[in-house]
């Protein structure tokens, strides 16, 4: 009787190391698939320095556009989306920083929509590729979308439906 309590005390162990080490890989496969997020000062490295990778953001995702270094790389046409958010500079065509921040929620839902084709774009492109989002106006420290991409999506969403 003693023996067998002694088993299955052991077996009991046994079983919580087991299945804790389980849980644990569980979690490492969970937090694998959470994208990478950047900060803005994380993603203004990324411009293609000494040949290094060029990523630019579009409505806070992050694509690696390093194939496209005669477009992005200093010097070049579209240097200026290179390590940050161009969003509004996609449908505006001004590749200069200003000081005053433009509410995209003021633009008409076509202009947004040029938005989302060139988010698209980078999405669908077949040598750059998604790399993480950017914690800032479009989702937060943890990548969860804030209110004003949804109320962006909203917008978006109520053209396509008038289009149709
Ligand atoms: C809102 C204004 C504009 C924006 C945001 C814009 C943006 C861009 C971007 C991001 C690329 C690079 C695409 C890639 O990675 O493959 C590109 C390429 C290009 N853009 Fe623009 N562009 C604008 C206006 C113009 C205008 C007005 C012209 C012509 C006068 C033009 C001519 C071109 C050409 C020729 C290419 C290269 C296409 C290729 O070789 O595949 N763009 N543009």
């Amino acid at each position: 009787m003693a023996t067998f309590s002694f088993v299955s005390v052991r077996l009991s162990w046994y079983s919580l190391i087991f299945f804790g080490l389980v849980l644990t890989q569980v979690e490492c496969l969970k937090d694998a698939s959470i994208d990478r997020i950047f900060t803005e000062e994380e993603l203004s490295s990324y411009i293609g320095e000494n040949d290094g990778p060029i990523y630019l953001s579009v409505l806070g995702e992050v694509y690696d556009v390093s194939t496209g270094k005669d477009f992005y790389a200093a010097g070049s046409g579209y240097s200026y989306f290179a390590g940050k958010d161009g969003t509004v500079a996609f449908f505006s065509g001004e590749f200069e920083d200003t000081t005053e921040k433009k509410n995209i929620l003021d633009y008409k839902p076509n202009q947004i929509a040029a938005m989302e084709e060139w988010r698209a774009f980078y999405e669908d492109h077949e040598t750059y590729f998604f790399v993480g989002k950017l914690e800032g106006d479009f989702y937060d420290s943890k990548g969860h979308p804030t209110q004003y991409l949804n109320d962006i999506k909203e917008k978006l969403n109520i053209k396509e439906e008038k289009d149709l």
